[in-house]
């Protein structure tokens, strides 16, 4: 019979045999769930001849870069190097508001700081051991969707750091490539990774750099996570998580209200709240969560974040909203 245990068991065998015996693999690990739990599968099959990276962009929500660093770790046994490099994309967003500008820089010091921390695994290698493969959390979808064959792919790296005469190129490794999501999520669980990690939502690679409208600062970005992991809580505790897509938190930061609070007037930001239902994020619909729930986020933020003073919830479905404010 078909069941979980062997899809990560045949999953393992295959991967086992594609790396072979001496060859090593880099794996980008991004927070979410499927790059983890096909790091956790590559971890099994070739153990610490898999080094998996992960970028330390500053833009993550509370708690994710420590999930990564210290949870992930302790359930897969993988070998991690964490690349903090939250001045390096911070300076590069300063005095930036516009949105397809912020993607396109972070994106770029994305790719600069992955390459930089490549090159240094290649050459730390040891000899006769080289580093050749490439993990991506490719799914069953995204393989049907570009029509994808038997996986002969190869990736070339153009990379511009330095240190290596020629562009980097690996072999890719997919070990979700059968996959649907829930299976993912089946297998991620099987692995012990930490439900935090399995169950997280969809969460997009610029992080809360597209969740700030306006200009991207460290202020602004503690704001907003306080208030985000204010909000994720809630969701959590109502046991409504599930029945969720994603739950963006958005800060205004370049708006400012009156409010009053204690003896004293207040001009704070407002938060909005972007809580969604979706099959494929393609279209949505603005999620009608419990008053209660609601009341509950808002009394929260507004108490404990001192910059918020106003709570507001978006009622635009997709369209012609989109599920993102940028
Ligand atoms: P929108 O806002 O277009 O988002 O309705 C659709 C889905 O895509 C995610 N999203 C992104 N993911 N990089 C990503 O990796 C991006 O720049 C990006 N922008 C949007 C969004 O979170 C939603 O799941």
């Amino acid at each position: 019979t078909w069941t979980i245990g062997n899809i990560a068991e045949e999953q393992i065998e295959r991967i086992r045999e594609q790396v072979g015996p001496d060859a090593r693999a880099i794996c980008a690990l991004s927070g979410g769930v499927d790059s983890a739990v096909a790091a956790a599968i590559v971890q099994k099959a070739i153990g610490d001849r898999l080094t998996c990276v992960y970028v330390d962009h500053g833009l993550m929500r509370k708690g994710e870069t420590e999930q990564i660093e210290r949870d992930f770790v302790a359930s897969t046994g993988a070998q991690l190097v964490v690349v903090d490099a939250e001045k390096q994309f911070l300076d590069a967003l300063a005095g930036v508001t516009d949105p397809e500008t912020k993607r396109k820089i972070i994106g770029r010091e994305f790719i600069r700081t992955f390459e930089a921390a490549e090159v240094d695994i290649i050459k730390s290698a040891p000899e006769g051991s080289k580093v050749k493969f490439l993990v991506q959390g490719t799914l069953y979808p995204d393989v049907v969707e570009s029509g994808g064959g038997e996986g002969a792919a190869n990736i070339k790296s153009h990379h511009n750091v330095g240190g290596l005469p020629e562009d980097l190129e690996f072999e890719l490794v997919e070990p979700l490539r059968a996959l649907f999501k829930d299976e993912v999520r089946l297998v991620g669980e099987q692995l012990g990774l930490p439900p935090e990690i399995v169950w997280r939502h969809p969460f997009p690679g610029p992080g809360l750099g597209i969740r700030i409208i306006g200009e991207v600062t460290r202020e602004r970005l503690d704001i907003l996570r306080e208030a985000d992991a204010i909000a994720r809580e809630e969701l959590t505790r109502s046991g409504l998580d599930r029945d969720i897509w994603q739950f963006p938190v958005v800060l205004l930061a370049d708006v400012r209200s009156v409010g009053v609070q204690g003896d004293g007037r207040t001009y704070g930001h407002p938060i909005v709240l972007r809580p969604v239902t979706s099959e494929d994020a393609m279209t949505a619909d603005w999620a009608r969560l419990p008053y209660e729930v609601l009341e509950k986020i808002s009394t929260r933020i507004t108490n404990e974040v001192r910059e918020v003073n106003r709570v507001t919830v978006d009622i635009t479905s997709k369209p012609p909203g989109t599920i993102e404010w940028e």
